[in-house]
C-alpha cells in the first residue's frame, strides 16, 4: 500500500536525520573537548567560512539598522569633530590615509579593515549602528556607552568624507581637530532609572569581568565579590550603608570611599551608574 511505503520512507528519513545529527553533535563535542579546534589568531578562518560570516554580518547590520533615525544634517564643524574623535578612538585599529593601524590592529583576526571605503558599502545609518553597537566576536567595540550619541553621528559625517581624503588632507583635518574637546558632554539623568539599561551598562563597562552578576553573561570569576543579593547586604564593600545613592557613589569612585581598594574607577557616568544601581538593587 502506498501509505505504508510512504510511512516507511518518512521513518527511514527521520531515523537517518537523527543518527546523522547525533553523530555530528558527537564529533563537534569531541573536537571541542579534546581541544583540537585551533583558536589561535595566527590561524585564519577558511576562506568560505570567512565569506559566510562576513555575509551574515552584512545582512545582520542591514536588518538591525532599519529603525535607526535619519542622521542629523552634516556640517564642516561636525566633520571636523568626527575627525578628532576618529583619530582618538578608531585610527588605532582601522588606520587612515597614510596612517597604519597600530600593531594590535594589524594582527587581529578578523583584521579591522580600513574605513576609507566604508561609506561606499554602508549607508550613514548602518555606519551609525555598527559604531554604536559594535560587532560581537569580531573585536569591533560598541561605543554606545563610551561616546555621546552626537559624537557617533559626527564620526559618521566624517566617514562620509573619508573616501575623498588624501594623506595630506587627512593630516590637515586631524591637525585642525586637535583642539576638539573629547570629554563626553554630560548626558542628562532621567528622573527614573532604567534597570534593563543598567544591565546592559554593566556588561558595557565590563563589570562582569571581575564580578559574577546575576543575569549578565560572564565567567565564574571572583576577582571581586559576586553581586547577587546586594540589596540584602548591610554595607557596600563593608564600608558604606547599602543605599542607592551610596551604590552610585561606590560605582563611580570606589577609591574615594576606600583608597586601598583595587576596584578601579572605570569612568561610569552618573546616568549609567544610576541605572546599574537600580538593576543591582532590584528597584524599579
Ligand atoms: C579594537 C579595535 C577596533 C577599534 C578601536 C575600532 N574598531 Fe571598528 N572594527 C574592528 C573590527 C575587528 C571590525 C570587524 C572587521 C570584520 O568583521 O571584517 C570592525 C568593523 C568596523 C566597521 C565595519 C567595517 C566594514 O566595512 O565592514 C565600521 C564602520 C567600524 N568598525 C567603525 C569603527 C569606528 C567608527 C571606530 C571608532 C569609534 C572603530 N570602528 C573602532 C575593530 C575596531
Ligand atoms: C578589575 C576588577 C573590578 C572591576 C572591573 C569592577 N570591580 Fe567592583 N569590585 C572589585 C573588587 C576587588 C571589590 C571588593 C572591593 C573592596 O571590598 O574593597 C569590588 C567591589 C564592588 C562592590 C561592592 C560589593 C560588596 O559585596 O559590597 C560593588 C557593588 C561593585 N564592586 C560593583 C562594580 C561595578 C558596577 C563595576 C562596573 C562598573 C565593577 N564593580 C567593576 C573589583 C572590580
Amino acid at each position: 500500500m502506498p501509505s505504508n511505503r510512504l510511512r516507511l520512507i518518512v521513518k527511514t528519513v527521520l531515523a537517518t536525520v537523527i543518527v546523522l545529527g547525533a553523530g555530528a553533535a558527537l564529533v563537534g563535542f569531541t573536537v571541542l573537548k579534546a581541544g583540537w579546534y585551533n583558536v589561535a589568531a595566527t590561524q585564519p578562518h577558511y576562506q568560505f567560512v570567512y565569506s559566510l560570516l562576513e555575509q551574515g554580518m552584512h545582512e545582520s547590520v542591514r536588518f538591525h539598522a532599519r529603525n535607526v533615525p535619519e542622521p542629523p544634517p552634516s556640517s564642516d564643524a561636525r566633520v571636523l569633530r568626527g575627525a578628532g574623535v576618529f583619530n582618538n578612538h578608531c585610527v588605532q585599529c582601522h588606520g587612515a590615509p597614510g596612517v597604519p593601524m597600530a600593531a594590535f590592529g594589524q594582527s587581529m583576526q578578523p583584521a579591522p579593515g580600513p574605513l576609507v571605503d566604508a561609506a561606499r558599502r554602508w549607508t550613514p545609518r548602518q555606519m551609525y549602528w555598527i559604531t554604536r553597537h559594535g560587532i560581537r566576536m569580531a573585536g569591533m567595540p560598541a561605543w554606545e556607552f563610551q561616546l555621546p550619541d552626537d559624537d557617533i553621528w559626527a564620526i559618521v559625517a566624517f566617514l562620509e568624507k573619508l573616501p575623498m581624503q588624501t594623506t595630506a588632507s587627512y593630516q590637515a583635518l586631524v591637525a585642525a581637530a586637535q583642539n576638539v574637546d573629547d570629554a563626553p558632554a554630560p548626558t542628562p539623568v532621567p528622573a527614573n532609572p532604567d534597570p534593563q539599561r543598567g544591565r546592559t551598562a554593566l556588561a558595557q563597562y565590563a563589570c562582569q569581568s571581575c564580578h559574577v552578576i546575576p543575569g549578565v553573561t560572564g565567567s565564574q570569576t571572583f576577582v571581586g565579590p559576586p553581586l547577587e543579593g546586594l540589596e540584602q547586604r548591610k554595607y557596600i564593600a563593608g564600608v558604606l550603608p547599602t543605599t542607592r545613592d551610596n551604590l552610585v557613589h561606590w560605582i563611580r569612585a570606589p577609591q574615594s570611599v576606600d583608597p586601598q581598594t583595587t576596584m578601579p574607577a572605570v569612568g561610569v557616568s552618573e546616568r549609567d551608574a544610576r541605572d546599574m544601581a537600580a538593576y543591582l538593587l532590584k528597584q524599579e
